[in-house]
């Protein structure tokens, strides 16, 4: 089980804070001695997800069983993920995901979901994120996780993020760049479109809407070519 797929689709409606000044963040590979800062950013930059794959008065029991299963997994949960790291702090982070990098470990990360939520929260869970998996194409690169720390937000972080990640996809040769993104999220799809990301496909589910609260998403897509 993907805890990247978890935070793909889905999303937060992005706060409409105006512009700040650019940051200079570093962006590097994420390292396992981040996944404590990763879970907490991830934990409240994608609340909506946490609390609908693990109950909405459950989300630091399911950021505590998203940690273990990255441990588990070991250094391969990390896999394309890139962090933005300001003055010594984790600010942001997006994944990079293609088809070569292969799966995750799925027994891992379901034994450490069964470690901290029992087998019937671990079921739940499963299932819920199960609904937000994406079956990534040989020649995409797929975006996910893209989160930054609301303080430095609109400072041009996730641009730096994704300017990277798109870089490392070229260097991987991918032809296109794909995304899901909430239809309500208004800001992240800004984000998008001024990147040269295009609608390409939309995403219903009526399932996803019970448990998230959020029922349409857009696959939006940018050529590389
Ligand atoms: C979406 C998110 C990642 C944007 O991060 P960010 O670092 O603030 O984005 P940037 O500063 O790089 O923004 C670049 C451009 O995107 C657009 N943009 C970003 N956030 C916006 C917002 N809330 N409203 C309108 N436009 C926005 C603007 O065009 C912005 O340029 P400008 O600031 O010069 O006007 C951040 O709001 C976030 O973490 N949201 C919660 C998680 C989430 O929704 N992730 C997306 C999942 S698909």
């Amino acid at each position: 089980m993907t805890t990247h797929a978890l935070q793909s689709p889905h999303s937060l409606v992005a706060s409409s804070a105006p512009a700040g000044p650019a940051i200079a963040a570093v962006i590097r590979p994420a390292r396992l001695d981040d996944i404590a800062a990763i879970v907490d950013l991830h934990s409240s930059a994608f609340a909506d997800t946490f609390g609908g794959a693990f109950g909405h008065g459950h989300i630091d029991q399911g950021a505590r069983a998203l940690a273990a299963a990255w441990r588990r997994q070991g250094a391969a949960s990390m896999r394309g993920m890139l962090v933005a790291e300001h003055e010594g702090h984790l600010i942001g982070t997006t994944t990079l995901r293609t088809w070569e990098m292969g799966g995750y470990d799925t027994s891992a990360a379901e034994l450490a979901f069964q470690e901290v939520l029992g087998v019937w929260g671990a079921t739940r869970s499963l299932f819920a994120l199960s609904l937000l998996d994406h079956r990534i194409g040989h020649h995409e690169g797929f975006l996910a996780d893209v989160a930054v720390l609301e303080t430095y937000r609109r400072s041009g972080v996730a641009r730096s993020l994704l300017a990277r990640a798109e870089e490392d996809a070229r260097a991987r040769h991918k032809r296109f760049l794909g995304l899901y993104v909430s239809a309500s999220n208004g800001g992240a799809r800004t984000l998008y479109h001024s990147l040269g990301f295009v609608d390409a496909h939309t995403r219903r589910s009526p399932f996803a809407w019970l448990l998230f609260g959020q029922g349409t998403w857009h696959y939006m897509r940018k050529s590389l070519l």
